[in-house]
């Protein structure tokens, strides 16, 4: 079949072309109903895989919906924001306010680094080599990509890009973790401290703790509570973007709390509507300088996506899910590790935070790209659906539901362990630059 009508900006079909018709639990459905195990979830979207009872339920229970709200009080919104208060990474709920912004996860980006402005006087933002923030123009300013940045007209040009830290890919000298901290630390505060730095003071730095299209990449803790701390002396505005670490992806409810931090403003989208679009800010009372108006947009309030959302956060909490994904992420992780000792000539480096998992190919090779998408077609050739992030499109991510069991692992596991002997026999790319 030819899709003529399809914009080329299209991604996620170019490399997974299937045809899908249905989808349940685990797995999508193609035509044929053939089925495949998901383990892209919507980019960590569906954080309970497809069409979780509770969600059906909760949804199923809504009578004459208001399909559309703006910002008018719900009942379904008063109950899914006390429960995602008692979830955020913030130990006084009293100080925390909460935005819905317009649906997506850019606009919660959006949102927050207007807040910051607008508080600090600062427009001036620094953001990370890796970041990703979306695709709006504002997120897109802040989102690193070379490629993505020259096909947007990313419209702010007061934002600087720091080292992200990353040892496996940094420079000699700076390829242990306690350097790499140090380098980035140093350049950081050069920044800030040097008068002749050419760079003036921001009013945001935003950062993904754990970087998610940049290659599933945990900054050190070390890291993030120093610029925490750096934020604080120099009255700078630190917004995390959890849009994909959240919500029990990294094993806990928020990655900040892995950290001991908290963040002025948190951004949370993807998975928080149960599936359906939704996106806010949480942040600390004293930013609250908004006066009525000044942030609004149509697509803030869906009684659908509202109650979804609590079937979701209830459901985590019930069923203690981010222990599960702890749980099933360390074992997914050592045995994925287990395989970059069989396959040093084709994985380079194994990185795991809960059900945040990357598998970055060895980077020595001709062509890691090529690599990576070897192995992403083997594993589709497998019926199991992955996609790739990092630099060169080099890291096989694995974003499986939180709810999966040990069986499931076990299957993506195989199926990957079988791809890596088919890559390796082919003999295809593993040649060493
Ligand atoms: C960390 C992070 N921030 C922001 C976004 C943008 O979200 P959306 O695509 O819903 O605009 C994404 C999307 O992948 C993300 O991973």
């Amino acid at each position: 079949m030819t899709f003529t009508w399809e914009s080329n900006a299209r991604s996620y079909s170019k490399s997974i072309p299937n045809i899908f018709k249905r989808a349940d639990g685990y797995y999508l459905y193609d035509e044929q109903d053939n089925a495949y195990l998901d383990f892209l979830c919507g980019a960590g979207t569906l954080l309970l895989g497809h069409n979780h009872p509770a969600i059906k339920n909760a949804i199923a229970t809504i009578t004459d919906p208001l399909m559309n709200h703006l910002d008018l009080r719900t009942s379904a919104e008063s109950d899914f924001s006390k429960t995602l208060l008692s979830v955020l990474p913030f130990k006084d709920k009293d100080d925390v306010r909460i935005h819905f912004c317009g649906p997506a996860g850019g606009d919660a980006v959006e949102a927050a680094l207007k807040l910051a402005a607008l508080k600090t006087g600062r427009a001036g933002v620094f953001a990370f080599h890796g970041s990703y923030h979306g695709m709006s123009q504002g997120a897109l300013s802040v989102t690193s990509s070379n490629k993505a940045r020259a096909a947007g007209l990313n419209s702010k040009s007061d934002v600087t890009f720091l080292p992200f830290p990353y040892p496996y890919r940094f420079p000699e000298g700076l390829n242990t973790e306690e350097e790499a901290v140090d380098f980035c630390l140093a350049h950081l505060k050069l920044l800030l401290e040097d008068d002749h730095s050419g760079t003036a003071l921001p009013g945001a730095i935003i950062i993904e703790p754990v970087q998610g299209e940049g290659g599933t990449i945990a900054a050190p803790k070390r890291f993030i509570q120093s610029l925490r701390k750096i934020c604080d002396d120099h009255g700078i505005v630190l917004i995390f973007d959890e849009i994909q670490a959240g919500l029990g992806r990294c094993g806990t409810w928020f990655c900040a709390e892995q950290y001991g931090v908290e963040p002025d403003i948190i951004t949370v989208s993807k998975g928080i509507g149960g599936g359906f679009p939704m996106a806010l800010i949480a942040f600390h009372k004293d930013l609250n300088c908004w006066n009525p108006g000044d942030h609004i947009g149509t697509f803030r309030g869906q009684q659908y996506a509202m109650t979804a959302g609590k079937a979701l956060l209830d459901t985590i909490k019930e069923e203690n899910l981010t222990e599960n994904s702890a749980t099933q992420g360390k074992y997914i992780t050592s045995q994925l590790e287990a395989m970059q000792d069989a396959y040093p000539d084709l994985i380079g480096e194994v990185r795991g935070i809960g059900l945040y998992i990357g598998v970055e190919v060895n980077k020595d090779v001709a062509d890691p790209t090529a690599l990576s998408h070897q192995i992403q077609q083997a594993m589709l050739s497998k019926n199991i659906v992955m996609e790739r992030g990092g630099r060169q499109s080099s890291v096989l991510r694995v974003l499986a539901p939180i709810n999966i069991t040990q069986d499931i692992c076990d299957i993506f596991l195989g199926s990957f362990e079988e791809s890596l002997k088919e890559v390796h026999k082919a003999n295809l790319s593993p040649k060493v630059a």
